[in-house]
């Protein structure tokens, strides 16, 4: 099965040149000019661009007494009709639970993907039984292990047993992944504007202000450097903890921060509209933030100080948001946007000149390709690579709306946006999932993507710690002992 891309602009994170693409089962075969000898996708007028990635899923997630509507097959639908070609979801155990039992339920659900995917492993619970499995997980293809520092009661760790899993990450070669929100302060604070009356969305809000962000994200940061391991930071979405992200970097400390399409795009208004169901479609933690947050990520994005941006989909029905009505606390935490992250991120960030395409393509994928070890067989047009590309039209318009959309849900944070650049072809290991804008997915052609331990960041920053760490002095001279 051979399939050419014809007469496209080819764009990655560092290049930028016109150049035909032949792909043949699956990867990428040939780059070069005036390629002939199969199906042919014309580019003109496009770019030609990898795939996205979004390491920030949760499809099918069973959280606060609920599961996340979309699953892996609707989910996957919703990427790659946005344009991404890959997705990382979120193995949860439940208190007690082994690793691998319950990375066996996650391997069931995802049998239905349409594009390839990969898990993160969370620390939901500590012992010698998760210190074990953990070493069980990184020989399965998971590098990344994820702490909830907040939901407390539910997902959150403490900080020992952040500690160690963190040092056990720094033994195997693996990525600490954080929920950054002081989970204690945010208990208090939800119980005190229960207890004044104040049960809408908008408590949701007040309750997880950016110190309590600001304040996790730097611990985590602390935290993973004693432990000798670099840290990845979800959902960063101020600029408290985009601070402690820069000034961490600066410092040497190999610290990533992930801003969503979300918080980049959608402020703390949304939280005081008088219609109850408006706002409570847009509980998410952390919550969305005033403009001059917005405007500190999008320069993290353009400063190489942030790294990423992804979606974190957690889509919930208009009907499970109302499990809230008169307490916020119970309001399920989710938002969807895994169809609208490359657009919404393409029309506000490359079209305002904020980002160069360039620098999109790092941010939607090639840097988390790397990040997740797993460049350049992802994240890249190279040979050799898998063929997930993304044929991009920047000039395709339409305006966001839930009657258009994939999700399963019933709304979207995004309805009335207007965006322009949109995929005119999108391929997943060379199987053409979106064409001319027709959906024409394949229910389990995704497949499960293995990402070894041992990243080369890691590598360097366990030969620095080594290097450094506290070593004996073997003295000449030793006084007798005082007693
Ligand atoms: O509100 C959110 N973000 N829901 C999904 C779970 C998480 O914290 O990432
Ligand atoms: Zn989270
Ligand atoms: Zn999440
Ligand atoms: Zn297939």
């Amino acid at each position: 099965m051979t399939t050419i891309i014809k007469n496209g602009t080819i764009v990655t994170a560092d290049r930028t040149y016109k150049a035909d693409v032949k792909v043949e089962n699956g990867v990428i075969a040939e780059i070069g000019q005036n390629l002939s000898g199969g199906e042919e996708l014309d580019a003109t007028g496009c770019y030609v661009m990898p795939g996205g990635i979004d390491p920030h899923v949760h499809l099918e997630m069973p959280f606060m007494g609920t599961y996340s509507s979309d699953d892996f097959e609707s989910g996957t639908r919703a990427a790659l009709a946005g344009g991404t070609t890959m997705v990382v979801d979120f193995c949860l155990p439940n208190p007690e639970q082994s690793l691998l039992e319950a990375l066996q339920r996650w391997d069931n659900k995802s049998t239905r993907a349409n594009c390839d995917y990969s898990f993160h492993m969370a620390i939901t619970w500590w012992g010698e039984q998760v210190f074990n499995e953990m070493e069980d997980i990184t020989k399965r293809g998971i590098n990344t292990f994820k702490h909830f520092m907040a939901y407390k009661g539910a997902l959150m760790v403490n900080d020992d047993e952040m500690f160690a899993s963190f040092r056990r990450c720094a033994e195997l070669g693996a990525l600490p992944l954080v929920h950054a929100e002081n989970g204690d302060v945010v208990a208090d604070l939800q119980a005190k504007l229960l207890a004044e009356g104040n049960d809408g969305p908008e408590g949701h809000a007040y309750s997880r202000p950016p110190q309590v962000e600001g304040e996790a994200t730097n611990r985590a940061i602390m935290i993973a450097d004693m432990a000798g391991v670099p840290v990845y930071i979800v959902h960063t979405s101020c600029e408290d903890a985009h601070e402690a992200i820069r000034r961490a970097r600066m410092a040497g400390k190999r610290v990533y921060g992930e801003p969503l399409i979300q918080h980049l795009t959608l402020d703390e208004s949304e939280y005081f509209d008088k219609d109850w169901d408006h706002a409570a479609r847009r509980v998410m933690s952390p919550p969305f933030r005033n403009k001059q947050h917005q405007d500190s990520l999008w320069n993290g994005l353009s400063s190489g100080s942030l790294s990423v941006v992804a979606t974190d989909h957690c889509a919930f029905t208009t009907e499970q948001k109302r499990n809230g009505v008169g307490d916020f606390t119970q309001i399920p935490n989710g938002t969807g946007g895994l169809e609208d992250r490359m657009p919404m991120l393409w029309t506000h960030g490359v079209n305002t000149g904020r980002l160069t395409m360039n620098e999109f393509v790092a941010v939607t994928s090639t840097n988390i390709a790397k990040i997740l070890n797993v460049y350049p067989r992802k994240g890249a047009i190279l040979e050799g690579a898998d063929a997930d590309i993304v044929v991009w039209d920047p000039y395709k318009e339409k305006t966001i709306s839930a009657d258009s959309q994939q999700s399963a849900i019933d709304y979207n944070v995004f309805e009335g946006k207007h965006v322009k650049g949109l995929p005119r072809f999108t391929l997943t290991r060379g199987k053409v999932a979106v064409h001319d804008g027709e959906v024409r997915t394949e229910e389990g052609h995704g497949q499960f993507v293995e990402r070894p331990p041992n990243n080369p960041v890691n590598t360097a920053l366990s030969t620095w710690k080594e290097l450094t760490a506290p070593r004996k002095i073997e003295r000449t001279g030793i006084p007798a002992s005082g007693v």
